[in-house]
């Protein structure tokens, strides 16, 4: 079966990508200065800004984005094959992604001035499109029913743990002495333009605006729905069924509205507000 499972400090991993040993090493891993880290909790617009990222370091020139596997060009830390990607790099800057925590990564991240990008999305809209993905991946437990599946999200009980504490480390005090910059996939889907504008000046790499644009039309929902380079068509069909979903399924803010009832909105919004009491983040929920 694929769908083994590697317990991690209590946080359930894929297991056919993750192992103890390359859990333990993301947690250790020494970062450059010259890194950029792209941190989010599962379907919260990771995929988008690895090729926001790919396409800035490429000035807006699809070429590479085109030819090589985003999980190439952006391994994720805790995933067995990263080191061996990292090695073979020639990358004049390493473009590496997690799903994990602050309180297991953070103390691999004190003291560098590697820059972390941390992508947030709507929980609403999170929960829906990982209930659909786990209907398509087979690397993941097999689908509960959607009010099941709600309630192991409120619980953080998902692979890949809690969303709630995810976005409150990441986003925490301590967090914020990194070199952090926090972009919603709700800025990414309302201003691209802008957020591209805002995260190379982060990555201090200034973009002429034609060079902006076409970064714009390349990571748009339909260049990324195309490209087989990101849309997960490459893996394999007992890895992911594609006759089940697809990865870049809708792309939308507020799809949550479809699947969610009356009833599941209320309880998911008395249970996010007795979590997020002291939180000052501000969501984009349509
Ligand atoms: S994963 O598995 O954690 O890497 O998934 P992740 O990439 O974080 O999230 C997948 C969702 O992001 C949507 N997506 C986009 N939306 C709009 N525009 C672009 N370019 C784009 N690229 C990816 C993707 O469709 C998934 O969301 P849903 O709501 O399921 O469509």
């Amino acid at each position: 079966r694929l769908d083994v499972t590697e317990s991690f400090h209590g946080i359930s991993f894929p297991g056919h990508l993750h192992t103890q040993e390359s859990l333990e090493s993301a947690v250790k891993f020494l970062f450059k200065d010259t890194d950029v880290l792209i941190v989010s909790y599962p379907k919260s617009g990771t995929t988008w800004m690895q090729e926001i990222v790919s396409l800035i370091s490429s000035r807006g020139d699809p070429q590479l984005s085109r030819s090589v596997p985003n999980w190439t060009r952006a391994p994720w830390l805790e995933q067995y094959y990263c080191s061996a990607v990292l090695e073979a790099s020639s990358a004049p800057h390493r473009v590496i992604t997690t799903h994990l925590p602050y309180h297991l990564l953070g103390p691999a991240l004190q003291g560098s001035k590697a820059k972390v990008l941390y992508v947030s999305r709507n929980p609403k809209d999170v929960v829906v499109s990982f209930y659909y993905f786990h209907k398509m991946a087979n690397f993941l437990p097999e689908a509960a029913s959607f009010p099941e599946f709600l309630d192991q999200f409120l619980q953080g009980t998902l692979h890949f743990g809690s969303w709630f504490d995810h976005i409150r480390g990441w986003t925490s005090q301590t967090a914020a002495a990194h070199r952090l910059l926090h972009v919603t996939y709700e800025q990414m889907s309302l201003d691209l333009q802008g957020t591209i504008k805002r995260v190379s000046s982060f990555l201090q790499r200034p973009l002429v605006d034609d060079e902006v644009n076409n970064c714009v039309k390349h990571c748009s929902f339909s260049s990324m729905r195309d490209n087989q380079m990101v849309n997960y068509s490459l893996v394999p069909e007992q890895i992911m069924d594609h006759s089940k979903g697809s990865f870049m399924r809708k792309g939308e803010i507020g799809d949550w509205r479809n699947l969610f009832t009356e009833e599941q909105n209320q309880h998911f919004v008395s249970v996010f507000t007795s979590k997020m009491q002291d939180c000052t983040l501000e969501f984009v929920w349509e």
